[in-house]
């Protein structure tokens, strides 16, 4: 297998995407910023279980960072990258240019109205609109017939469904399980920014949503309760600052007050410069059925 093909251009991607899939094979995608750790490689093996053909973009995208926020210092490592893809039958990695992708007369965007509203979007005002751009544009580039997000960025996931399905591109978006560390860390390509003391707090974030879900299971449905679980472990920490602690209905994204069917508890927190998210299901007991 060795080191995958890296293509640079729309051009040479549309090129090799022809030659390749001219048996018909069916196209997966993996849109990432790169630093890859296992969490995008999940993604990687669900896209290669499912389709012909598995292309993996790696691009640190400007439009989707504030001027205050770490585009500047967001780990790139595309060796370690190609390397660490190597053990996979990718067959093609397109890790752009900024030009490429952005340049100087760029000026079309592409925005979700509601779902970006709250949570990260109130956090990151543009974020998302960067976001779904990028991916709009990659779409386009790749013509995908699966792309693989995960449940780690779970509004991101949200965002990017509504967007297919109002512009009805024949794109089939599977979200995948977050992958953990064994003690419960989120895997993210910023914990590379965390010293030991502050990695070893963030295990509050993780453990905090565990809580949450396993006093849902056993049968709380107040989810003020339940959201008091979680901030209560958060501020245990002393230098974890919670920007949100929100349990929201999974399609919606809005805040719900009832557990009485699933939900999502979304956590957003700052360790010293670096901001971390996770989330967890929530599931009420299930009701017995006569
Ligand atoms: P990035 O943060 O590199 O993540 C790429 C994909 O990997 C996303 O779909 C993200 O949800 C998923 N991912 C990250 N950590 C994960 C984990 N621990 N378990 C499972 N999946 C995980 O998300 C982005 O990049 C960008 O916003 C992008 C979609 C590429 C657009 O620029």
């Amino acid at each position: 297998m060795g080191v995958p093909q890296v293509v640079t251009t729309a051009r040479e991607l549309q090129t090799q995407i022809a030659a390749q899939r001219s048996d018909g094979k069916s196209i997966g995608f993996v849109p990432t910023m790169g630093a890859l750790h296992e969490g995008h490689l999940s993604l990687v093996d669900a896209s290669i279980a499912r389709c012909g053909l598995t292309v993996v973009s790696i691009f640190v995208n400007p439009t989707q960072f504030a001027p205050h926020e770490d585009f500047n210092r967001y780990p790139r490592d595309l060796a370690a990258d190609l390397a660490s893809l190597g053990s996979r039958e990718v067959n093609l990695v397109f890790a752009p240019s900024v030009e490429e992708m952005f340049p100087a007369d760029f000026q079309t965007y592409v925005e979700v109205e509601r779902a970006t509203q709250p949570w990260e979007g109130a956090h990151r005002p543009n974020h998302f609109r960067g976001v779904t751009t990028v991916v709009a544009k990659l779409f386009n580039q790749v013509q995908p017939n699966v792309a693989f997000f995960g449940h780690k960025d779970y509004q991101q996931s949200v965002v990017i469904r509504q967007m297919v399905k109002d512009l009805a591109w024949p794109i089939e978006i599977e979200v995948c399980p977050t992958v953990r560390e064994p003690d419960g860390l989120a895997l993210s390509s910023r914990n590379a920014y965390l010293s030991d003391d502050q990695r070893r707090q963030s295990l509050a974030i993780s453990a905090g949503l565990r809580a949450a879900a396993e006093r849902a299971s056993a049968g709380e449905q107040n989810v003020a309760s339940l959201s008091e679980i979680v901030l209560q472990r958060l501020q245990q920490e002393p230098d974890l600052q919670p920007q949100y602690v929100a349990i929201v209905d999974p399609e919606t994204l809005e805040p719900i007050s009832h557990l009485s069917r699933p939900a999502v508890a979304l956590v957003a927190a700052f360790i010293g410069n670096t901001r971390l998210i996770d989330n967890w299901r929530l599931e009420p007991p299930s009701v017995p059925t006569f």
